[in-house]
């Protein structure tokens, strides 16, 4: 998106002016803020991805907390890519999405006839992320007896197949995401605090994106040049109002809801400059 003229600071502009007014956008791109598609550059999301720099590269458990839509799944794969791993599976398993009753087996596999409907001998998650990596997305809806499970992946590397004998050695790094207050959680007496601790090993929290407004103009331009591309429309600028909008909402949905907005507003766009419906915030 091209920068079509700067904003003027006079308070009094009148409000038609505003309207109509286009601002220039810090890019996205050549402000070297983007590590592997992660854009902003607010001390708070620097400050979370010098971590992901620190970790990355070792087999450290990682475990990354955060409001929904704050990038968490972004920076598990971010933290894979840069590790040594990144030539073999990224697997991800969401916790909450598999029924209570399958998660033993979706995660560890079953033996044929381990129990009705095991027809055959199936792998799980962890032996097809053998060597890279296992992302537990919404890890505080794991069952309790599955927790268990998973904290002998974590001290010892090893389990069992459901309705399997042998235990089976593992190579996995695990990455866990939760936006639960997993502290919560254990004092319900719902999590295990021996697996928190195994899995808290190296904490990452990211910031919502109310508490980084400064990178609301870099991820606006970034998803408009995004979207309008794929919509097929040439986007110049953006008027001051509608910045502003953006960047006053608290955006209860972070990033994602921001992407949303965008995404619709682009289609909905006419004109060559972008502009926001503001009924769109909720
Ligand atoms: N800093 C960022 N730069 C660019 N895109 C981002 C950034 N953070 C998040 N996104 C995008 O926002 C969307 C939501 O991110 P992601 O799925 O990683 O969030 P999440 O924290 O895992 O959310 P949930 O808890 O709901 O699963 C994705 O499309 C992602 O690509
Ligand atoms: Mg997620």
């Amino acid at each position: 998106m091209a920068s079509a003229g700067m904003v003027n600071a006079d308070p009094k502009q009148s409000e038609e002016r505003l309207k109509h007014e286009s601002v220039a956008l810090p890019k996205a791109l050549d402000k070297g803020s983007m590590c592997d598609e992660i854009v902003g550059s607010s001390g708070a999301l620097q400050k979370a991805l010098r971590l992901v720099s620190k970790v990355a590269p070792t087999d450290a458990t990682v475990l990354i907390t955060g409001e929904t839509g704050t990038g968490k799944e972004l920076v598990a794969r971010a933290i894979h890519r840069r590790s040594h791993r990144s030539s073999r599976a990224f697997v991800c398993v969401n916790c909450a999405a598999v029924p209570r009753d399958l998660i033993a087996s979706e995660l560890f596999g079953h033996e044929k006839g381990s129990f009705t409907g095991a027809l055959q001998r199936r792998l799980g998650r962890f032996e097809l992320a053998e060597g890279g990596t296992i992302f537990l997305d919404e890890v505080g809806e794991l069952p309790l007896e599955t927790q268990m499970a998973l904290l002998r992946v974590l001290q010892e590397h090893e389990f069992e197949r459901v309705g399997g004998t042998r235990s089976i050695q593992t190579n996995v790094r695990v990455v866990a995401a939760t936006n639960r207050n997993l502290q919560a959680a254990i004092a319900a007496g719902t999590f295990r605090s021996d697996l928190f601790y195994r899995l808290n090993v190296f904490p990452i929290e990211m910031p919502p994106l109310r508490e980084r407004q400064e990178d609301i103009p870099l991820l606006v331009d970034y998803f408009i040049d995004r979207c309008a591309r794929d919509a097929g429309k040439n986007i110049r600028g953006i008027n001051k109002k509608s910045l502003d909008l953006l960047q006053s909402y608290p955006w209860p949905g972070n990033i994602r809801e921001l992407q949303n907005v965008i995404e619709r507003s682009v289609i909905m766009c006419e004109t060559d400059s972008f502009s926001l419906d503001k009924t769109w915030l909720a």
